[in-house]
């Protein structure tokens, strides 16, 4: 045990303050070589919505699609099967194209039968036409796909097909699936196969499935087969509801949780088929399967606005909550932290001798907060690194790296590449997620779930906050097994964390202020940030929101670099927002901000200055001040970051712009 006392304020008790060291975390993507397609890639990141039971599948499959919409909002399409005919409506742009489309048909069944897909699409390639919206049938019209992921080999498949005298409608990977299931379904019937009904179905996309390399969730139904939809999944999120008499498929929960609250999370390579009655798992060779049952324990309000003008604002608003949840029950009676899942010895981490952190976007930033916190109270190396870069460069890692994967979504693929990276180097990994069985906690030998429940908003909130506190909780829990932190030290810097929610509600209720600047700022064409020590990620998080929300010039800086070059941007009036240390913790550290606020002043700015309550000293350097309660030093980004989001909503909302959905961008990003 170290003599020196550790604390939350990014301060140590020792004679001689230790030198700050001041690291990044990193975020991954997963990559993958598209050789058969022309275009570089072709990012799918599609919701997808399954239905089979006795009620009009029609509307449940809209729900569920609104629900989902936040994965890709290219595109729209729904195939329900009726009376032996499978119809079909598909539109391009956001799901109400869609919704208008089937509101000016009727009487064709459409709105009556009682099995659906559905699908939400976001696609760079193939263009959001009516054409390439999903599903897509097959030639003779008896089968209907969607599909989340990319067929890698489709170039080939599609040439074998054109060969056999199929024509393609769309310029999709997707209706190559379509085709290869009707062929392989009418070549067992037509080889006498002992199958029918559903089990004919399964078969076929057995054989399908076993043809197509890349990453795919697939959904089907087949006009011969009314009351049953087939899927199959290989590196893409699928997840069963079951119903009383009725099942669901869904990319994630939140599509039918209206309905049921009892999910079966899929593995990798599995086919399930759902019919009123029963679910049946396989694998891709054929043989019984099972897939992990949960209970979901939030509720259908969750998933919805309720009553806020945004999601984002809701999810803003639920941050309190989100990190009191996520502390929640994690400190045992013998005052150790607790994470989820485990399949760490405690000797694995004692050997811990270097941390890397990976994570893309929102999800690095909080890893860069994580650094000083890890190595603060540890005192062994932390490195920070943007997952797409990750693997590239060769990292050094062996048994003894542990590689922390933080990630919302659990899905991105930069951060499961760059995880797989590490696990074929021996690195222990453990993840920081918020999706309950998805890809990247799967794939780790230990995680700690964010429980912040669903975040629909596209930028990212309660999830950055979340995060953070998972950080510190891991931070606390490899130095308490590492033997370099006392259970009470650690109780008292988790305890500081418990009321930390009771001060971002007092927060939030004083945002008037912030709101009013928004509006007032919305045509700047240029707003800068900047910060020091975990101060610097704050900024860096507050121009990342400013950017992907109201598509505006913002630049995070350490404030010690304006000097070095971006001080030239500054002009007469150009805003900055300047992020303060406590002045009780690091006094110095303040101070030296304090030193660059007058800078940027001095040069004309506009200064947005964000500090500790009763650091009354900094107002006559502030055009604004936007007080947050006082924090520790290390934690305080879960109280600096929030005026910044509520600042870019507020901006994007000012500017006209969709705060939910932003342009360009989707909640997953399942390609590299
Ligand atoms: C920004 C944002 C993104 C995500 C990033 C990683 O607001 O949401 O930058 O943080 O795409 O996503 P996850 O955490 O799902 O891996």
């Amino acid at each position: 045990m170290s003599g020196a006392a550790v604390t939350c304020d990014g301060s140590r008790a020792m004679a001689t303050e230790p030198p700050f060291n001041q690291l990044c975390c990193a975020k991954v993507r997963l990559s993958r070589t598209c050789h058969e397609r022309k275009s570089a890639t072709l990012p799918f990141m599609c919701g997808i919505v399954g239905y089979v039971g006795s009620r009009p599948a029609l509307q449940i499959v809209l729900d569920g699609l609104r629900r989902l919409e936040y994965r890709g909002y290219d595109s729209a399409g729904v195939a329900v099967v009726d009376d032996n005919v499978i119809l079909t409506e598909k539109r391009a742009g956001k799901l109400a194209n869609l919704e208008k489309a089937l509101g000016e048909r009727a009487g064709d069944g459409i709105a009556s039968g009682s099995t659906a897909i559905g699908h939400t699409r976001w696609a760079t390639h193939g263009g959001p036409t009516d054409r390439n919206a999903h599903p897509h049938l097959s030639a003779d019209g008896r089968v209907a796909v969607i599909h989340n992921g990319i067929i890698e080999n489709f170039g080939r498949l599609r040439a074998e097909l054109e060969a056999t005298g199929v024509e393609f409608i769309s310029d999709t990977d997707t209706e190559c699936a379509a085709h290869l299931l009707a062929a392989e379904v009418r070549a067992l019937r037509e080889a006498g196969s002992e199958l029918a009904g559903p089990q004919l179905l399964a078969e076929g996309m057995r054989r399908t499935v076993n043809r197509l390399e890349g990453a795919f969730t697939l959904l089907a139904t087949d006009v011969a087969v009314p009351g049953a939809v087939v899927a199959a999944r290989r590196n893409s999120p699928l997840v069963v509801g079951r119903g009383e008499g009725e099942n669901f498929l869904a990319s994630d929960v939140s599509a039918f949780i209206e309905h049921t609250r009892e999910a079966i999370e899929l593995g990798q390579d599995q086919i399930v088929l759902i019919t009123p009655g029963a679910i049946e798992i396989t694998d891709f060779a054929g043989a019984d399967a099972t897939g992990k049952e949960f209970h979901i324990d939030w509720d259908a309000s969750a998933a919805e606005k309720g009553g806020y003008d945004y999601f984002m604002l809701k999810e803003i608003a639920e941050q309190p909550q989100a990190i009191a949840d996520t502390l929640l029950g994690r400190l045992s009676e013998r005052g150790e932290i607790v994470l989820d899942e485990v399949r760490l010895t405690d000797q694995d981490l004692r050997d811990v001798d270097k941390v890397f952190i990976i994570a893309c976007g929102t999800a690095y930033h909080a890893g860069m907060v994580a650094k000083y916190a890890i190595e603060h109270w540890n005192r062994i190396p932390c490195e920070v690194e943007l997952a797409s870069e990750f693997r590239y460069r060769d990292p050094v890692l062996d048994r003894s790296t542990l590689v922390i994967a933080i990630s919302q979504s659990g899905e991105t693929m930069d951060t499961l590449m760059a995880l797989r990276h590490a696990k074929e180097q021996k690195a222990r990994v453990l993840a920081i997620c918020n999706t309950n069985g998805s890809t990247i906690p799967r794939e780790s030998d230990a995680v700690l779930y964010t429980h912040g429940g669903p975040e629909i908003a596209v930028a990212s909130t309660k999830a950055f906050l979340t995060q953070l506190v998972a950080c510190y909780l891991i931070g606390l829990h490899l130095a308490q097994i590492r033997g370099v932190m006392y259970a009470d030290e650690v109780a008292a810097v988790v305890d500081r964390l418990r009321r930390t929610p009771d001060d971002l509600r007092d927060l939030l209720g004083q945002m008037e202020d912030v709101r009013a600047l928004a509006r007032d700022l919305r045509t700047a064409s240029t707003v800068l940030f900047i910060g020091r020590h975990v101060g610097f990620p704050v900024a860096l998080e507050g121009a990342l929101k400013l950017k992907e929300l109201a598509y505006m010039h913002a630049e995070g800086f350490a404030a010690g670099e304006l000097k070095h070059g971006p001080i030239a941007l500054i002009d007469e009036g150009t805003p900055v927002v300047c992020v303060v240390p406590s002045p009780a913790g690091r006094g110095v550290l303040r101070d030296k901000v304090v030193s660059n606020i007058q800078e940027v002043r001095a040069r004309g700015a506009r200064t947005i200055v964000i500090a500790e309550e009763g650091d009354n000293a900094v107002a006559s350097y502030a055009d604004h001040l936007i007080s947050v309660p006082r924090t520790p030093t290390l934690l305080a980004p879960l109280m600096t970051t929030v005026p910044l989001q509520i600042l870019a909503c507020e901006i994007a909302a000012a500017r006209g712009h969709d705060v939910d959905q932003p342009r360009n961008l989707a909640k997953s990003v399942t390609v590299e």
